[in-house]
């Protein structure tokens, strides 16, 4: 989704920080970019269809350093498109009062179009097909002279959601900022004040922050921030630290985001894992839950909401909730769930999972959820993000900042930690002591695990070469790994784009089998856990059409070996552990297709990183 950043310095110029902000927003998907800059001259505007380095070449142009100088404030934004196409002149910032005030916006106006056709009425003409630039039209007609008071007045008249940052002319050196429903971080630095949509754009200034909460709306000068509610009464919200540094976004030398994640995930599930198994209990310390052992021994059916990549945790979570805690559990997609007028209530553990924290629809289930009376805790990698506040208790990730928009750490990290809680849950019930630690001491394997699938790093490499000519794909699973099959396919998809589906193994001679040849290449998951006979079966089935057959095997096994045309060996390990070593290696291989396939890995095409719009 779109990116903001805002600058507010007595002396620093604003041009440079902006286009860095910009920058490390790049990864969230966008298709235009622009800033806007305030001085005693007025406010300046450069903006175009393209990318932030485009953006930057504008500017070199247009604005020598030595007048850059003079601009202290300013405001930045990247754009993915949702009104309008994406052009020059639907691009942020948009202006508005004589080109006085400049905007930029992430969210949806939904009532965009009435308070246009009022705008017109009063004479108001317009440049651009956004929904962003009534909102600058509005803000300038409530402008009285307090340009905070002006925001206020104006979003009282807004539905829908937003993440803003204004300038005006009419208000020299101040900012206004403002959130519904799309982030907005202060990064509050010792003599300049850096906002934006993302942390990750302010911690190269400063870890110190404030998260905005909805309906809060602020004025920024450099000497201060002042933060309001909607109706204009001061708000006070503490000042945090960010608990990792800039190198933690950058590529640490390796060609992409998404490879450094995927080599990250040892030292990830280490610290998802770390501090939460209790030898001595045979269970899981989860103590952001809040939940006693009596609320978790009343729960009577679990839902896992979630989209994309978090959707297949949750399903993985079903085969561990109902195994491990015998609880009913549905995992479901995030948007069919909030417009279905969910059957939940009191007994119901609705457990939302967002690497974000931030994806629309999901927030938007946790909070039909909340309002059914149901209990609702959340599975969150960015720490302080809508849906984890919203959600009020959970688990943390601590997997680190995911930067690329294909989701890898994010994933093993949601399963291990859904795993802690079925643990947990479950010996609330019949899962005895003796169980648990087994378990226990299986999960803490998971970092030793994962790192046998990375060191096969180039045969994996070596296979995707075999295959990353392919135009179709599919992969196939049972039980547990069906979900896994559903995120290697989603993983191709993404950064390869390659067409792949994702099948359950059963499934596949009802009808999808019509389409396989000698062209269309099956991964099919055959880690050696109960049921892998089966899933051979289908292999059996696959190639007597031709069609070859990548299996992702167990080291050893060698009937599984010699089933297949290409193998992806893992380490042998436990059945609830089988989709996160599983899916590592195909992680691998869809990165190492997409890179053979010259694809732009870290911001595949029409994707963004939090999917903050319905
Ligand atoms: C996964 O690789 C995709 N980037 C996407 O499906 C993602 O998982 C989905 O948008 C949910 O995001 P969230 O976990 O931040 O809510």
């Amino acid at each position: 989704m779109c990116g903001i950043v805002g600058f507010a310095s007595r002396t620093t110029p604003a041009v440079g920080p902006l286009v860095s902000g910009l920058s490390r927003l790049e990864y969230r998907g966008y298709d235009s970019a622009g800033v806007a800059l305030e001085s005693a001259d007025g406010i300046k505007v450069y903006k175009q269809a393209g990318k932030v380095s485009a953006l930057d070449a504008l500017l070199a142009r247009a604005l020598p350093e030595a007048e850059r100088a003079k601009y202290t404030l300013g405001i930045a934004h990247t754009r993915w498109a949702t009104h309008g196409l994406p052009t020059t002149a639907n691009a942020h910032p948009h202006v508005a009062d004589g080109g006085r005030l400049a905007l930029v916006h992430n969210g949806i106006i939904e009532n965009h179009a009435a308070l246009r056709a009022g705008l017109e009425k009063r004479g108001v003409k317009f440049l651009s097909q956004t929904d962003t630039e009534v909102l600058a039209h509005l803000v300038a007609a409530f402008d009285k002279g307090d340009f905070l008071s002006a925001v206020c007045d104006a979003l009282r008249r807004v539905d829908g959601t937003y993440g803003i940052a204004a300038i005006s002319s009419r208000h020299p050196g101040e900012m206004v900022v403002a959130r519904k429903g799309s982030p907005l971080v202060i990064g509050v630095g010792e003599k300049d004040v850096v906002v934006a949509s993302d942390v990750s754009a302010i911690v190269a200034y400063t870890r110190q922050v404030i998260y905005l909460k909805d309906g809060d709306v602020a004025r920024i000068t450099p000497e201060g921030i002042d933060i309001h509610s909607l109706d204009n009464a001061p708000v006070s919200r503490e000042v945090q630290e960010v608990d990792w540094d800039i190198g933690a976004i950058e590529k640490g030398g390796y060609e992409h985001f998404m490879l450094k994640e995927i080599f990250e995930q040892p030292d990830a599930l280490a610290n998802t894992i770390r501090g939460r198994l209790d030898p001595a209990g045979g269970t899981a310390i989860l103590s952001g839950l809040g939940l006693s052992p009596r609320e978790l021994a009343a729960v009577r059916r679990l839902v896992i909401v979630g989209c994309g990549t978090s959707l297949h945790a949750g399903m993985v979570g079903k085969y561990l909730f109902e195994s491990l805690a015998d609880v009913p559990t549905s995992p479901e997609q995030a948007a069919e769930f909030r417009y279905s007028n969910p059957i939940v209530g009191p007994d119901d553990w609705v457990v939302a999972l967002s690497q974000s924290g931030e994806t629309a629809d999901t927030l938007a289930a946790v909070r039909e959820s909340i309002r059914k009376g149901a209990l609702v805790s959340a599975l969150c990698n960015v720490v302080g993000s809508t849906i984890a506040r919203e959600a009020g208790r959970g688990v943390y990730l601590h997997a680190g900042p995911e930067v690329s928009v294909a989701s890898t750490k994010a994933f093993t990290a949601q399963v291990a930690a859904l795993l802690m809680m079925a643990l947990k849950l479950g010996r609330t019930r019949r899962l005895s002591r003796e169980a648990g630690d087994r378990l226990a001491a299986e999960i803490a394997r998971l970092p030793e695990l994962v790192s046998a699938v990375l060191a096969r790093n180039d045969e994996i490499a070596g296979v995707a070469e075999r295959y990353a000519g392919a135009d179709d794909m599919f992969f196939i699973g049972r039980g547990i790994l069906y979900p896994a099959a559903l995120e290697g396919a989603l993983k191709v998809k993404e950064v390869a784009y390659v067409h792949a589906e994702g099948y359950q193994a059963a499934e596949l001679k009802h009808g999808p089998i019509a389409l396989l040849s000698d062209k269309t290449p099956v991964v099919a998951l055959l880690a050696d856990i109960p049921g892998q006979e089966k899933t051979l079966g289908n292999v059996q089935e696959c190639r007597a059409r031709m069609a070859p057959v990548i299996g992702v095997v167990t080291e050893g096994d060698g009937a599984a070996a010699s089933a297949v045309t290409d193998a992806l060996v893992v380490p042998r390990a436990g059945v609830e552990l089988s989709p996160i070593v599983s899916v590592v290696a195909l992680q691998l291989f869809a990165y190492h297709v997409a890179r053979l396939r010259g694809c732009e890995i870290d911001q595949p095409r029409n994707l963004a990183k939090s999917v903050t719009v319905e």
